[in-house]
C-alpha cells in the first residue's frame, strides 16, 4: 500500500526541514508550505492591482484570485465558488454569519451549541442573549470511553437529539474537537438531527459545522454531509493566514442577509458574507495547498492525499497514546482528556492532566518543554472554555490541559522526543 513520503512533506516547509525544532502545537496553527509563501511574494511583486479592471496587470490578479477561491472551494468540496467567501479568522467568520442571520431567525426560535471552540459558539450566545432566545447546550458525554476517567468525554450524537425542539432553528458543532482530537460523524449527526427535525415539522433548521481543527487531518465534504454552513482557518491547514466559509446556494438566497454594501448585486452570492475584499494575495496563495495536497498523492486527489495523512497519524497517535495511557502513566496520575482508543476516529490532537497525590500543573509540564527549548507544545483551554469548566472532577480553567497537537510532517521520532522530556518531567 502507498504511504506518504515524508521526505518529500518535510522538505516542502522550510521551518519543519531547516531545523530540528518538534513544532507540536500544530492545532494553533501549522507551518505554511514554502509554496504558498513564493505565492504570496510573487502576488505581491508582480501583480499588486485591484481587482477586475481591463488593464493586462488587473487581469492577472483577477485571474489568480479565482484561481484561490477554487482552491478554496476544492478543499471544502463546495458545488460552486459563489458558495464560498474568505475572512481574516474563522472567529470573524462565523461572527459574520451569525450577523448576517440574525434577521432570519423567529423570536421564539431556539440554537443549539457544544462548549468547544468559542468560535462557534460566542456569536450564537450573543445573539441568543440580545433576542432572548433560548440556548441550548450539545455537551461532550464524561467518561464515554474509559469508565474509570471521568475525562474521557465524547461529543455523541444521541446527545444532541433530544434538544431538537420544533422551535429549533440553528444547530452547531465541531467536526472535531481542538482538545479532544476526537472527530464527530458530521453525515451521520447532520442526518440524524435532521430526521428529527423533520419528525418535529421544525419550520427550518440549518447547521454549521467548525471544521478548524479537522481540516489539517481529513478531507471535508460539504455536499456529501449535507451541512448548510462550514468554515475552517487555512493557516491551519499549512496555508496563509486566512480562512474561509461554505454557505449552501440555498441559505445564501433564503437564510442570509447582506453584509456587502447596499448597492452591489449579490443576491444568491457567497460575496453577502463578505462585507469588503480579503487579502488577495493570501486567497491566490490557498492554490499552494491544493496543488500540495494532490502532489502527495498518485491519483494527485485530495481524498487519497488524506488517506495517507491519516494513516501516517495513525502511527504518531498509537505511540503517543500508548505511552500516556500505560499503567505506568495512569499510576502517576496522567488522564487524557478526550478519546483514549487508537484508531481512525481521531487526529492527533491529544490532551491531557497529571492530577492525584503528586500532581503537576499543566503550565509546569509545559515549562520543562519550553526551557529545553526545541519542542513547542502549549496549556491551556485553547479557547474550548466551556468545555474545560464543564468537566468533573473540575479542573482550573486557565491551566486546563497539555495539549499536543501533531500533523503528517511530524515523526515518530519527533513523538519519543516529546516522551523522553514528560518521561523525565513524571518521574522527578
Ligand atoms: C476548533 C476551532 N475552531 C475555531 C478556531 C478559531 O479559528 P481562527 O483562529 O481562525 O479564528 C480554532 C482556533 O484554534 C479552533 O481550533
Amino acid at each position: 500500500m502507498a504511504s506518504l513520503d515524508l521526505a518529500f512533506v518535510r522538505a516542502s516547509f522550510p521551518a519543519v526541514s531547516e531545523s530540528r525544532f518538534v513544532y507540536a502545537d500544530n492545532a494553533g496553527g501549522s507551518q505554511c508550505l514554502g509554496s504558498v509563501v513564493s505565492r504570496i511574494s510573487d502576488y505581491l511583486l508582480h501583480t499588486n492591482v485591484q481587482l477586475g479592471a481591463d488593464y493586462s496587470v488587473s487581469v492577472a490578479s483577477t485571474s489568480r484570485v479565482n484561481d484561490g477561491i477554487e482552491a478554496a472551494r476544492e478543499l471544502l468540496n463546495a458545488a460552486s465558488v459563489d458558495e464560498v467567501a474568505f475572512g481574516s479568522s474563522s472567529t470573524m467568520l462565523a461572527e459574520n454569519l451569525a450577523r448576517a442571520l440574525d434577521g432570519d431567525i423567529l423570536d421564539d426560535e431556539e440554537i443549539i451549541i457544544t462548549g468547544e471552540h468559542e468560535a462557534n459558539g460566542g456569536p450564537w450566545k450573543k445573539i441568543a442573549a440580545r433576542r432572548n432566545l433560548t440556548l441550548n447546550y450539545w455537551h461532550a458525554r464524561p467518561g464515554f470511553y474509559n469508565a474509570n476517567n471521568p475525562y474521557s468525554v465524547s461529543l455523541q450524537i444521541d446527545d444532541v437529539l433530544p434538544l431538537i425542539s420544533p422551535k429549533t432553528r440553528i444547530v452547531t458543532f465541531t467536526a472535531c474537537s481542538n482538545i479532544l482530537g476526537t472527530i464527530v460523524p458530521v453525515k451521520e449527526a447532520v442526518r440524524a438531527i435532521r430526521k428529527r427535525a423533520a419528525e418535529l415539522g421544525v419550520r427550518k433548521l440549518e447547521v454549521c459545522v467548525d471544521c478548524v481543527a479537522y481540516a489539517p487531518h481529513r478531507r471535508i465534504d460539504v455536499q456529501d454531509w449535507d451541512v448548510d454552513y462550514c468554515f475552517f482557518s487555512v493557516y491551519k491547514v499549512y496555508g496563509p493566514h486566512i480562512a474561509v466559509l461554505y454557505a449552501r446556494a440555498a441559505s445564501l438566497q433564503d437564510s442570509v442577509s447582506s453584509l456587502s454594501h447596499h448597492f452591489l448585486d449579490v443576491k444568491t452570492k457567497s460575496y453577502k458574507l463578505q462585507p469588503g475584499g480579503p487579502g488577495y494575495e493570501l486567497v491566490y496563495a490557498c492554490t499552494g495547498v491544493t496543488a500540495y495536497l494532490k502532489s502527495l498523492s498518485v491519483t494527485h486527489t485530495i481524498e487519497a492525499t488524506f488517506e495517507l495523512i491519516k494513516e501516517h497519524e495513525q502511527g504518531l497517535i498509537a505511540r503517543l497514546l500508548m505511552f500516556l495511557r500505560s499503567d505506568w502513566c495512569t499510576r502517576r496520575g496522567v488522564r487524557i482528556v478526550g478519546d483514549h482508543s487508537i484508531g481512525p476516529a481521531r487526529v492527533p490532537t491529544i490532551s491531557f492532566v497529571v492530577i492525584g497525590d503528586r500532581a503537576i500543573r499543566s503550565q509546569d509540564i509545559v515549562k520543562a518543554f519550553d526551557q529545553q527549548g526545541d519542542i513547542g507544545i502549549r496549556y491551556g483551554h485553547f479557547y474550548a472554555y466551556t468545555l474545560i469548566d464543564h468537566l468533573e472532577p473540575k479542573i482550573d480553567v486557565s491551566d486546563a490541559v497539555v495539549r499536543i497537537s501533531l500533523v503528517h510532517y511530524n515523526t515518530v521520532e519527533d513523538v519519543e522526543r516529546i516522551i523522553s522530556v514528560l518521561s523525565a518531567q513524571l518521574m522527578a
